[in-house]
């Protein structure tokens, strides 16, 4: 055998997907979480993580501080720049649903275009869109980071919401305001919607 043919046989003995979800018990999904800043993606990925570890279940969540402060650190927020943020979040998300992880993603995604593409990537059966819809106006009176204070004073270009669009996901799987919800209540109808994607049946 030619040297260059051992390639692809060490490939083909790499374990699937489907190796690593029984060793877990568990399926992988990508719980894709889109809305303004300070609508409470985070907020909600972080108490979603909880429950479905409480209940025995790997997760993995993706956000600004893990994904913006590293592998994405050279990216700003033209338009550009984020269509390339959710590129790549949706790759080494991929990863992680492979794995058989649930996998939460909680970025801003503003246009459907890149809410599409991440779909497309992570494929479509996987991928579960939750807008978390809580208005403008709450999310600016919280103003948790004081960046919507900034961006109205013109301190901060293109934020999102004030100076640079938000497109409102047409049909997304589960739409949550967090002005009208509890986190334990959005948290319930997400439970809910998950458990049954990730079981495996026996
Ligand atoms: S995305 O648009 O590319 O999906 P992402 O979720 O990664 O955005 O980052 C959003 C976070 O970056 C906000 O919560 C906020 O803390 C910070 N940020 C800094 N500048 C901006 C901006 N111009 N628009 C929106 N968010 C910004």
């Amino acid at each position: 055998m030619e040297e260059t043919n051992h390639i692809y046989p060490i490939f083909d003995r790499m374990l699937g997907r489907s190796d690593k979800e029984t060793l877990l018990g568990q399926r992988g999904l990508m719980v894709w979480f889109t809305g303004l800043s300070g609508s409470g993606k985070s907020t909600i990925a972080i108490a979603l993580e909880r429950e479905l570890h409480r209940r025995g279940l790997l997760c993995r969540i993706l956000d600004g501080d893990n994904i913006r402060g590293g592998i994405n650190n050279n990216l700003g927020f033209s338009p550009e720049d984020r269509v390339e943020n959710i590129r790549r979040i949706a790759e080494v998300g991929k990863l992680f649903v492979d794995t058989g992880i649930i996998t939460l993603a909680a970025f801003i995604s503003p246009s459907d275009e890149s809410r599409r593409m991440a779909a497309s990537i992570i494929g479509k059966d996987d991928f579960l869109e939750i807008y978390v819809s809580t208005p403008l106006e709450e999310c600016e009176r919280r103003d948790v980071k004081g960046l919507y204070a900034k961006a109205r004073k013109g301190e901060i270009r293109n934020f999102t919401g004030i100076s640079a669009p938000f497109e409102v996901p047409a049909c997304p799987d589960l739409a949550l305001d967090t002005s009208r919800l509890s986190v334990e209540r959005s948290v319930a109808l997400l439970l809910d919607l998950i458990i049954p994607k990730v079981t495996i049946k026996k």
